[in-house]
């Protein structure tokens, strides 16, 4: 049994697409109401980080539910809210983060990052400063300022008179950039761009530079070049910009390290978690700033002027620290990362050479795969083909998930799928994984 509009009361996401019926699921796999089994490889939306049907987080979850589900951040704090923080704050430390907020969605954290970045600046004394800096191609959420500070034309088409103006630079991305050499010349073009950027808007005009620390959806997983962080760090530290770092997606345990500026010694001002958090099980995102901040706004404005009804919700807590005992106990990020790293090599080794893929990249349990006209020329094939999505379809109907996007070639061409299964998959699961995408891809007809 699927469901198709206008058939039940379900708001439905397309109008005209399938929707097969969950009925449950176990660690990769999905199982809807006809008994036929999915293998999730990519988690949903790059979410479910520790696998569906997950007792532990289940029974840390509906304990703390038995006990307080509720209590308004603005009046209180839990036990559960305490040790979450506590439990985010320790792995924060080493890149200097120490207060932890919660919320319900990564849209609403980015939101609130802004809005603490934005704050911070007028509570310092610099009122000026009233410009975002943001990549293109990328993504911060679909909340309307998230949107605006999203590089995704083809999302913005319809809300542009609602819209904040941003200002933009390119984002790293190695299969289609100018330079020859993407590691070793790619910061230099990037950087060279974002120089002419502050020099055109003078940097004291802008208070934040958000980012995603590696990419997701929107240029297929691809991460900077190694030196990227810190040339673009000591550029906003000389002008006194402050660095948001969006892991919604690549943080959380995803990249292979549990947040991804991890990889390259950044720092960030501030951090958003979201997604893989909880591992879908509540939705709950975070905000992570450092204590010298919150210092500042104590003294000027009093307070982060900010809140919503789910700020701090112990059920939210008990969800997130659910899932950081999970990976604390069983040693996760460790103990995976053998497995991860033989995603990404079978990726690299089996999936790339297939005539319809341009490109594989990825960093720990995330990777993404382009999809091209031509292999020689990367030229993609025109939208109105749709490849991206007759591709996740045709694997959806073979019992793979992937999660596509598209545009990311020229702001309208460009289809790649997402792969991310939980973080605690086995070998044998990658083997099916890169064998069952190989099998789609062979049966796929362009
Ligand atoms: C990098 C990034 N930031 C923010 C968001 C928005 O998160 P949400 O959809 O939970 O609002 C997403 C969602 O895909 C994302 O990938």
């Amino acid at each position: 049994m699927s469901i198709t509009y206008p058939a039940g009361h379900v708001l439905l996401r397309s109008l005209t697409k399938n929707y097969p019926v969950i009925s449950h699921g176990k660690g990769i796999e999905l199982f809807d109401q006809d008994g036929k089994r999915y293998l999730d490889a990519c988690g949903g939306a790059l979410v479910v980080t520790l696998g569906h049907g997950n007792e532990e987080l289940v029974q840390g979850i509906a304990q703390q539910l038995s006990r307080v589900a509720y209590v308004n951040g603005m009046q209180f704090t839990s036990r559960i809210m305490e040790e979450c923080a506590d439990n985010l704050a320790k792995k924060a430390a080493p890149l200097g983060l120490d207060r932890v907020a919660l919320l319900s969605s990564g849209s609403e954290a980015v939101e609130a990052a802004i809005k603490f970045a934005r704050q911070l600046c007028v509570d310092r004394g610099e009122p000026k400063r009233t410009k975002l800096i943001t990549r293109t191609p990328g993504y911060h959420g679909n909340t309307l300022y998230a949107l605006s500070a999203s590089g995704r034309p083809h999302y913005k088409k319809l809300y542009g008179p609602l819209l904040s103006e941003v200002l933009t630079v390119s984002c790293p991305y190695g299969y289609r950039n100018p330079v020859k050499d993407y590691e070793s010349q790619g910061t230099d073009h990037y950087i060279a761009e974002l120089e002419q950027l502050l020099q055109k808007e003078g940097g004291d005009t802008i208070f934040a530079f958000i980012f995603e620390t590696i990419s997701g959806s929107s240029t297929g997983a691809w991460a900077p070049p190694q030196d990227y962080f810190q040339r673009v760090s000591d550029l906003c530290k000389k002008h006194g910009i402050l660095m948001i770092a969006d892991e919604v997606l690549c943080g959380s345990g995803r990249s292979g390290k549990f947040f991804a500026s991890e990889h390259f010694g950044l720092k960030p001002d501030i951090l958003v978690l979201g997604k893989g958090l909880n591992s879908g099980y509540m939705p709950v995102s975070a905000l992570l700033v450092q204590q010298k901040d919150l210092d500042t706004m104590k003294r000027s404005s009093g307070y982060f002027m900010h809140a919503q009804t789910y700020l701090q919700a112990p059920c939210m807590a008990a969800a997130a620290l659910a899932a950081l005992t999970y990976i604390d106990r069983n040693n996760t990020l460790t103990s995976g990362a053998s497995a991860a790293s033989a995603l990404q090599q079978q990726l690299r080794r089996k999936i790339a050479e297939h005539p319809l893929v341009g490109s594989v990249t990825g960093t720990g349990w995330l990777a993404g795969v382009e999809l091209v006209k031509n292999k020689e020329t990367k030229a993609p094939f025109a939208r109105a083909e749709k490849v991206a999505e007759r591709f996740v379809a045709h694997a959806q109907d073979t019992g793979i998930i992937f999660w596509p996007n598209v545009g990311q070639a020229n702001g309208t061409d460009g289809d790649l799928f997402m792969i991310g299964p939980p973080i605690n998959s086995s070998t044998a699961v990658v083997e099916e994984l890169t064998h069952r995408t190989l099998q789609a891809l062979d049966s796929f007809a362009v």
